[in-house]
C-alpha cells in the first residue's frame, strides 16, 4: 500500500465527531427531519445551519425558518440549530466539524451535490461530505413542491410537522402567492 503522503493528509480535528447538516429550509420537511435523525445517531453533535440563501428568494425570512427547525428538535439531544452565512466550509471550519452531511434523495440530485463537494473539497480539504440516502417516501418530495401544494389548498401534513403546516397557512393567507 502506498504510504500516505504527510504533507496532503488533512488537519486533525479537535471534535471529530461533529457534523454539519446545512440547507436553506424553506421550509423544514419530514424529508429533512428523517435526515436529521439518521445522522443525529453517527456523529455525537450535529449542527443544522439555516442559510439566508437569499438568491433563492425564501418564502420564509431566515429567522423564521429557523424557529420552525427549532420548534422540532425536541427529541435530539445532540442537534443545534443556526443560522448562516458565508462560506459553508468556514462555517464548518468554525464548528470544528468532520463532516458536512446531505440528504439525496434521487439520482437527480447527484450531479448537483457531487459538484458541490468537490468544490468545498478544493476549498476545505480537512471536511469530508458524507451523503445520507433519505427515507423512499419523501424522496420525490421538495419544499417548493410542498409550497406549491399548500397554495393551491392541496394536504400537505404527511410531508411536514404540524408546526410547518400552520405556518404555511398563515403565511400564504397573508401574502397569497403560487410558488
Ligand atoms: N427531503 C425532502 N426534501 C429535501 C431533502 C429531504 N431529505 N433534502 C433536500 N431536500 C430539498 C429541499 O427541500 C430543497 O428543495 P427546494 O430546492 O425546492 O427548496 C432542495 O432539496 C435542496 O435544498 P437544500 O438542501 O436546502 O440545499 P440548497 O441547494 O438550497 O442549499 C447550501 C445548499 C445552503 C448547502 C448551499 O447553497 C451552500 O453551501 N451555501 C453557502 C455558500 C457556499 O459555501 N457556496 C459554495 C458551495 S459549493
Amino acid at each position: 500500500m502506498a504510504p500516505v503522503d504527510a504533507e496532503s493528509a488533512p488537519p486533525k480535528l479537535s471534535h471529530p465527531s461533529t457534523c454539519i447538516y446545512p440547507g436553506t429550509f424553506d421550509p423544514l420537511t419530514y424529508g429533512h427531519l428523517d435526515v436529521l435523525r439518521r445522522v443525529a445517531r453517527l456523529f455525537d453533535r450535529v449542527v443544522l445551519a439555516v442559510a439566508n440563501n437569499r438568491r433563492k428568494g425564501p418564502l420564509f425570512d431566515a429567522g423564521e425558518r429557523l424557529r420552525l427547525v427549532q420548534e422540532n428538535l425536541g427529541g435530539f439531544a445532540n442537534v443545534e440549530a443556526v443560522r448562516f452565512d458565508g462560506l459553508l466550509v468556514d462555517f464548518a471550519r468554525r464548528h470544528q466539524a468532520a463532516a458536512i452531511v446531505r440528504g439525496l434523495r434521487a439520482l437527480t440530485d447527484f450531479e448537483y451535490e457531487f459538484q458541490m463537494a468537490l468544490m468545498n473539497r478544493h476549498l476545505e480539504g480537512g471536511i469530508e461530505t458524507i451523503f445520507v440516502m433519505t427515507k423512499d417516501t419523501f424522496s420525490y418530495t421538495s419544499s417548493t413542491m410542498i409550497k406549491q401544494i399548500a397554495s393551491l389548498g392541496g394536504e400537505i401534513s404527511d410531508f411536514v410537522p404540524p408546526n410547518v403546516a400552520a405556518a404555511l397557512k398563515a403565511k400564504l393567507a397573508a401574502a397569497p402567492r403560487e410558488t
